[in-house]
């Protein structure tokens, strides 16, 4: 969720630049760059093309022709930037930044956007992740390109390259390459050739020391707008970052391109053939703009879930083989293993309750999950024969941290499960599983929760796979499955209306305490359910499993309390359905989780919030969603803070 924005026209880019990126900080970043086309008018940078900042080294651009494509790199937030700019300013009037939030490699000047071509040529800022780089870069490598980053985004900059040059060589064949005088074309040929090459999502902005009034645009699954000025046009991840300027936009799709100059922009296909624009006038204030149009960051990120999950689950299954290097673990050390433990605090506990079950039953490995707080004071039992997965999304969690430096200390191979490269789980664990979900902002955990537990099923598989626990077959259809759930999600997410209106009913917006009830994989699902409606609404909630509340929880029920169920399809379903006739029995209210298609569950409760039909298994990603929803609203119907909920932080760096 890194940050771009670009502009061509008469005013200095890097002003432009600086104050587009600033109303794009809510995506969260950890460096940050621009890079100008110096106008020959203009009276700074005529002695050093090379940014002092630029130690990455890409900084070798020509003197000779166009004025110099330089940049301004740094570390740390925007004002860093400011400052690098503030001692040697850039004058120009076209040129692209970025603010990056780190996926690959740390978060270092060489990593920082943006990045060169070997010439110095181009420059190149990119949002989201080249599936293929690794490829790509060794291909690149062969042809004699040389790389300063350990980025994915360094390969496209060299792939455009090598598009480019062949357009002085090569025949024209086919649209890539273009004899043309039209400016910026023969830039958007060599960039759609290179977007023919590309895997996985992108958004980039691109500019060349031989195209200098113009910037091509691109996108592929990642969001990337068009804004329309007098005399000026910009191109940005997100709305807010042109507000300033224009309130008329054009949404780019998958596989466009747009040629932008101070006079005018051209929306092409990949085929370079000329679009038709789709146009938007913005009536949105700054605010709303940054939520995406939503009302909140929480719920801005329940809807962002379908992508998060496509990011989590990009790859993972190359020929069949799942695909996990990062456990750096071979089948003779994964056979070694006698036990999983998972440590976790809060919602990543419940992300790793769920993992537990599904560990066991496809890996057949005994997995037990502690609360970190507890591990690190429990004299744990485990030794060097022991997977210790620390989850954690914010990878700043003291009592993670901690447990972590325990299980090393005691022999143990540690890996992470973070959303937030660099972070300090990072540093101290022996491998990383990133999340990839994207900055998370509001408070409560949405989309790192079902994004670690992809993550998590992923490293189940994978441990399934070198044990010989489950048949090629099985992995490949689980896979299949995992691999649909951002299509379900997203489908679900177009559904709300029944979870609205029964969170503002009475018996919601008034309830003092509530019980979440559910079996098996249902339980941690309830769990988080209580968890997100406690921590939003200030609501009292309890989970607990259904088989349980004869126990004692029983003596709670009463009209005043909502009783929330987990019955989607599962071997324990009946059960359930038992359970939930207890509470009814004694006039509760009851809302239910259940199975699309399953009309029966309308007799049981006076709400019921369908899900679409997955493998149990499955089933806590899609189960998960409509009770943030419910928490959301209710918590909203309550006039609570949804995004910064009292007494709680996003990370919680103190014991
Ligand atoms: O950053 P972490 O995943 O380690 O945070 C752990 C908990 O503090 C966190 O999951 C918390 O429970 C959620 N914000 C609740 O929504």
């Amino acid at each position: 969720m890194c940050g771009i924005v670009g502009y061509v026209g008469d005013r200095q880019a890097a002003e432009v630049l600086l104050s587009g990126l600033a109303r794009l900080e809510y995506r969260g970043y950890d460096s940050a760059g621009v890079a100008i086309l110096h106008d020959h008018g203009h009276d700074h940078n005529h002695d050093h093309d090379v940014d002092a900042d630029d130690d990455a080294g890409n900084g070798n651009s020509n003197s000779n022709g166009n004025g110099a494509l330089t940049l301004r790199k740094s570390v740390g937030k925007l004002a860093a930037l400011r400052e690098a700019l503030d001692a040697e300013p850039l004058s120009g009037s076209v040129g692209i930044g970025h603010t990056r939030w780190a996926t690959h490699g740390r978060p270092t000047v060489a990593n920082a956007h943006p990045h060169r071509d070997c010439s110095g040529d181009l420059a190149l800022v990119h949002n989201g992740i080249i599936e293929n780089y690794a490829s790509l870069r060794e291909e690149l490598r062969r042809e004699g390109h040389s790389f300063l980053s350990d980025t994915d985004t360094e390969v496209i900059a060299h792939l455009i390259e090598t598009y480019w040059n062949e357009q002085d060589t090569k025949q024209p064949t086919g649209s890539e390459y273009v004899q043309t005088s039209q400016p910026g074309l023969r830039l958007a040929a060599a960039v759609a050739a290179a977007m023919r090459r590309l895997k996985g999502a992108y958004a980039i902005a691109v500019m060349h020391r031989d195209e200098p009034g113009t910037i091509v645009a691109a996108r592929k699954d990642s969001p990337l707008i068009v804004g329309l000025g007098q005399d000026e046009n910009f191109v940005a991840s997100d709305i807010p970052a042109v507000l300033e300027y224009t309130r008329e936009v054009v949404i780019l799709h998958d596989d466009e391109l747009a040629i932008l100059s101070a006079d005018g922009v051209t929306v092409l296909n990949t085929c370079l053939e000329e679009q038709e624009p789709e146009l938007l006038h913005v009536a949105w204030s700054l605010e709303a703009a940054e939520k995406g149009g939503y009302e909140d960051f929480m719920l801005k990120e329940i809807h962002e879930q379908p992508t998060a999950l496509r990011e989590t689950l990009r790859g993972r299954l190359v020929d069949g083989v799942v695909q996990l290097s990062e456990l750096e673990l071979d089948d003779a050390e994964i056979a070694g293993l006698n036990q999983v433990f998972i440590i976790a605090c809060g919602t990543s506990y419940h992300a790793g309750r769920i993992a537990e079950i599904v560990m066991e039953v496809w890996a057949r490995i005994p997995t037990e999950v502690q609360a970190s707080s507890e591990f690190r004071y429990a004299d744990p039992i485990i030794d060097e024969h022991t997977l210790v997965v620390a989850i954690t999304q914010s990878g700043e969690t003291a009592d993670t941290l901690a447990g972590v430096r325990e299980a090393r200390a005691r022999g143990a191979k540690v890996m992470a499960i973070t959303n937030v490269v660099g972070s300090r789980v990072t540093r101290e664990a022996d491998g990383v599983i990133y999340t990839h979900a994207g900055p998370e902002i509001g408070v409560a955990a949405t989309k790192t929760f079902t994004s670690q537990i992809a993550a998590l099923n992923i490293l189940a598989l994978k441990l399934a796979q070198s044990k010989g626990t489950l048949e090629q077959r099985v992995i490949e259809d689980i896979y299949d499955e995992l691999s649909s759930l951002p299509e379900l999600v997203a489908n679900q997410l177009l559904h709300q209306d029944e979870i609205q209106a029964c969170a503002s009913g009475d018996c919601c917006i008034n309830a003092c305490t509530s019980l979440f009830l559910g079996r098996g994989i249902g339980v941690p699902v309830a769990m988080e359910g209580a968890l997100k409606l406690k921590e939003i609404s200030y609501i009292h909630a309890e989970a607990y499993p259904a088989g349980e509340m004869k126990h004692g929880p029983i003596a709670l029920i009463s009209p005043e309390v909502p009783v929330i169920g987990i019955a989607t399809n599962a071997a324990t379903y009946e059960k359930v359905i038992s359970n939930i006739e207890e509470v009814r029995a004694r006039d509760a209210q009851v809302m239910l989780v259940g199975t699309e298609g399953n009309e029966e569950l309308r007799h049981y409760a006076e709400h019921v919030f369908y899900v679409p039909e997955v493998s149990e298994l499955l089933s806590p990603i899609v189960a998960t969603v409509p009770l943030q929803l419910l928490a959301y609203y209710i918590a909203k119907a309550r006039g609570c803070n949804v995004d910064q909920p009292r007494n709680l932080a996003k990370s919680v760096t103190v014991e």
